[in-house]
C-alpha cells in the first residue's frame, strides 16, 4: 500500500460484539509495520467500544444521517491516514462515496459461502439458520472486498466446515467463528502485503 510512511494504518468497523476485532488487535499488536488505527462503530451500545477503550484505540461512534448523507467520515478517515477497511460484523451498507475512495481497499467477512446465504438481513444467526434450512452438508466463511451491494464482491478466501446432523444455529456460529479467527487476520496481513491480486 503506502510506501512512504511507516505503518500501514487499518480501521476496523464493527457493531457487535467484536471477537473478530479482538483478534485483529492481537494478530497486529506487535507488528512492525500494520497498525489497526481506528475502531469505527454505528451502536453505542457495542461491546467492541469496550474493546477499542481497554486497548487504546480510538474509536469513532458514527451517525446514520452523517454516514449516508455526508462526507465527513471520509475527513476522519483521511486525518487518520486509513489505507485499509476492514468490516468485522459491521451492519450497515457502506456508501458508494467511501467505496469509491477506498477502492479495493474494504474488504468484508461472511459467515458462509458465498454467493449462497448473503445479502440483505442475512446476519448472524439468520445466515446460519438458512444454511441448515437449505439441508446444506457444508458451510463456512467468505473473505471479500466489498462493492457496492451486499456480500457481493470479488472473493479473496473460502473455508469450509461441515454441518452435522443435529447441527444447530449456535453450534455451527462456533464452528464459524473458529474459522474467523484462524484466517481473517493472516488474510488482512495477506492483502496489506499485496499477496491477492487486486
Ligand atoms: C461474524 O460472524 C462475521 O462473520 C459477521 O459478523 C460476525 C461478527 O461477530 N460479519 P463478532 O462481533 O466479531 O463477534
Amino acid at each position: 500500500m503506502t510506501e512512504d510512511r511507516e505503518s500501514v494504518h487499518v480501521a476496523v468497523f464493527a457493531s457487535g460484539a467484536g471477537s473478530n476485532t479482538q483478534k485483529i488487535v492481537d494478530y497486529f499488536r506487535n507488528h512492525n509495520s500494520i497498525k489497526i488505527s481506528l475502531i469505527v462503530c454505528n451502536k453505542p451500545e457495542a461491546g467492541v467500544l469496550h474493546i477499542a477503550d481497554k486497548e487504546n484505540i480510538p474509536a469513532l461512534l458514527i451517525n446514520r444521517e452523517k454516514f449516508f448523507n455526508d462526507d465527513a467520515y471520509l475527513d476522519v478517515l483521511k486525518k487518520t491516514k486509513i489505507d485499509l477497511i476492514v468490516l468485522a460484523g459491521f451492519l450497515w451498507k457502506i456508501p458508494l462515496l467511501l467505496i469509491q475512495a477506498y477502492p479495493y481497499k474494504i474488504i468484508n467477512i461472511h459467515p458462509a459461502l458465498l454467493p449462497e446465504h448473503g445479502g440483505k438481513n442475512m446476519y448472524g444467526n439468520h445466515v446460519h439458520e438458512a444454511v441448515i434450512a437449505s439441508g446444506s452438508k457444508e458451510s463456512g466463511i467468505t473473505i471479500h472486498y466489498v462493492d457496492e451491494h451486499y456480500d457481493n464482491g470479488d472473493i479473496l478466501f473460502q473455508a469450509k466446515c461441515t454441518v452435522d446432523e443435529n447441527e444447530t444455529p449456535e453450534t455451527l456460529a462456533q464452528k464459524i467463528h473458529l474459522l474467523e479467527y484462524e484466517n481473517y487476520p493472516p488474510i488482512i496481513e495477506g492483502v496489506i502485503n499485496k499477496q491477492f491480486l487486486k
